[in-house]
Formats: structure tokens, sequence, C-alpha cells
């Protein structure tokens, strides 16, 4: 069997720079037609000009005769003026403001201490319909980490929409019951992106046979109640629910640490993971705008005319691949696929 899709859109997405960055582009760009590129760099990219030096740097590491777009997002810091939102408006190039709560994640401690302390540039954003892209978890570290994204919903996300109403936000992948009802009852401007891990895993991968690093992300996976929720708005035919993988490679090595990195490599079986997690859910038909559609009519892109053909025939994931002078282990490393890309 084999299904068309209208060729994707990844609306997060972790490239790094320098050779990690030439090693994982290319499975992005064979699967993907675009991807929101995010900004967590060392240092991040905050500025117009920071993200139009990377945007050049991923240009320039594609390989030859790829033909793939990246879409730039601005790392939100407690000093970005409002009038950088207008300079990246007209940039072309940004297309999103990424929101890290200070030392949530992966390079998060340039971000948002206080979202008070940048109000006027979040209301530049409302005016200029600008989205900001939310990693939508709390840092106290007396919140347990499993209610993280609740505690940021109602204590965070709710207040600030509420003050400002309009405010275009991307809740970024969702990882509970709360948050998709959350996303479906909130306004037209809030949307929300789901990665391949949380729609095929719940936490008990996280301790299969032994703690598993390569299966620890942020927010970490939740339990099976909220995992069966996240299909179900993936599924729905609800616009607000698009692609976003959160592809996040980190070497090996940093991996498997008495102190691992958080994030989960995808991007080589990105499409390939979501047309598993719908065909399960027996919605494959509605996999072309979940990963297609939806994400692009909300940026207010055009809709790619390019397809890709997924095939239901298994191969076998490596047990790694490259990334600049290290390796890094993919989800599903060594484990058999279903579908298999075949142009
Ligand atoms: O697991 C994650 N990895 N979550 C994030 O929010 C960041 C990402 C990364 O950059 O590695
Ligand atoms: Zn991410």
């Amino acid at each position: 069997m084999r299904i068309t899709l209208t060729k994707p859109d990844d609306f997060h997405l972790h490239l790094r720079d320098g050779d990690a960055l030439k090693s994982v582009l290319p499975h992005t760009a064979e699967r993907f037609a675009r991807a929101m590129v995010m900004p967590n760099l060392r240092p991040p990219a905050t500025t117009v000009e920071q993200a139009r030096a990377y945007h050049g740097r991923i240009l320039a590491a594609l390989p030859e005769g790829a033909s793939f777009t990246p879409l730039m997002a601005l790392y939100l810091t407690d000093n970005t003026p409002p009038e950088e939102i207008a300079h990246a408006r007209q940039s072309g190039i940004v297309h999103a403001v990424k929101l890290y709560p200070a030392g949530a994640t992966t390079n998060s401690d340039s971000g948002v201490t206080d979202l008070r302390k940048v109000e006027p540039t979040l209301r530049t954003m409302a005016e200029l319909r600008m989205p900001l892209l939310v990693h939508g978890e709390v840092t106290d570290p007396r919140v347990d980490v499993f209610d993280r994204e609740l505690m940021f919903i109602e204590h965070v996300l709710r207040p600030l929409l509420d003050r400002i109403p309009d405010l275009r936000v991307v809740l970024e992948h969702i990882t509970t019951r709360e948050a998709a009802a959350f996303v479906q009852h909130a306004g037209i401007n809030v949307a929300a992106t789901i990665t391949p891990q949380h729609l095929l895993m719940n936490r008990n991968a996280l301790f299969q046979g032994g703690i598993r690093p390569h299966h620890y992300c942020l927010p970490v996976l939740k339990r099976e109640h909220h995992r069966e929720a996240l299909v179900e708005v993936a599924i729905s035919g609800n616009p607000k629910f698009f692609l976003g993988t959160d592809s996040a490679p980190h070497t090996r090595p940093t991996k498997e640490a008495a102190c691992g990195c958080a994030g989960i490599y995808s991007a080589h079986a990105a499409i390939e993971l979501y047309a598993e997690a719908f065909e399960e859910a027996g919605a494959l038909d509605r996999l072309d705008a979940f990963a297609s559609r939806f994400g692009a009519e909300y940026y207010g892109l055009f809709r790619n005319r390019a397809t890709i053909v997924l095939e239901k025939t298994e191969w076998e994931v490596p047990a790694s691949y490259p990334m600049g002078d290290s390796t890094v282990v993919p989800l599903r490393a060594g484990e058999r696929m279903g579908w298999r890309l075949v142009r």
C-alpha cells in the first residue's frame, strides 16, 4: 500500500549549527518542504540579524538539489524590544518568536524570567500578528515535573491571554489532556503542535526494561490517558492542531550520561512515525491535513505543491546516525518501522 501526501511542514524543529546541522538537516529536507527552526543555539538567535545569519548557514548546509525553506523564529529575552518585532515582520524570514521560560530546557538560560517584563513587546506582537511559540512549562523546582505544563497553562498562559486576548500563541509540543482541551476552547488565535513521541509513547517508555535516556524529552512523556487525548485531537480535523516534531538531536554521550540532555531525535523518520500513529488510530485519511495543511494555514503560508509518497514496507532504523564528529541515537534505533518514504 502507498499513500501520497502533500509535502508536509515541520512547525517545530531543532537543527543545531555547524557540523551537527550538516549531519541532521538532510533527514528533514527529504521529508519536509519547510520547518520552523528553533533559535536555542549557543548563543541564542535573539535578533533578526542573528536569525538571518543562521538562515544563511542552514541554506548553505542543504544537500545539492534539495528544496527546503527554513522558517526562522526569534528567541525572546527579557530585553527584546518592540522594534525588533517590527523588524522581524519586515524581514520575510522570521515567522515567529519563541518563548522559553528561563531554565525550562536546553539552552534556555537567556529566556524570559517574567512575562510582564516583555509586555510591550508582546503587545506589539499581537498588533503585528506575530505568533508567540510557547514552551509551556513552569520552571519552579518545587513543581512536580509531570505537572509543569498544566501549571504553566493555569498560572502563566491563561493570565497572559486574559491580558492580551488577540496574541497569536502556539502552545508547542503539548503533552496533556488539559493542554489539548485548553487549546480547543481558546480563541482561533491559539493553536498547538504535537510531536510523534507524544502520540506514540507514554511515560512507561522512559523505564522500559531500565532507564531509557533516548526517550527523555521536555516536556516529558505523560500517562496513557494524556497520549490518548493527544491522538484524539490530532486526528480530529481541528485545524488548531498540527505537526511539529520537536526533533532535538543530542550526541550519544550527552544523552547516555549521569545527567543526560532532554531531546528525542525523530527527523530520520518523522512523517513515517506520524503515519504509524494515524494508522493505529484508523485515521490515515486525516494525516494530510494535520501534516501539510493546518500549520501552513495558521502561519498564512501557501500550501506546498510537491508531494511525498509513503509505502507500507518494513525497514530497520540504524542504531545511530553521524552527528558532527559524534553520533546521534534516533527514535526506534535498531527497531523496525512499518512505513517508508519512497520519494
Ligand atoms: O526535549 C527537548 N529538547 N525539549 C526542548 O524544549 C528543547 C529541546 C532541545 O533543544 O534539545
Ligand atoms: Zn523544541
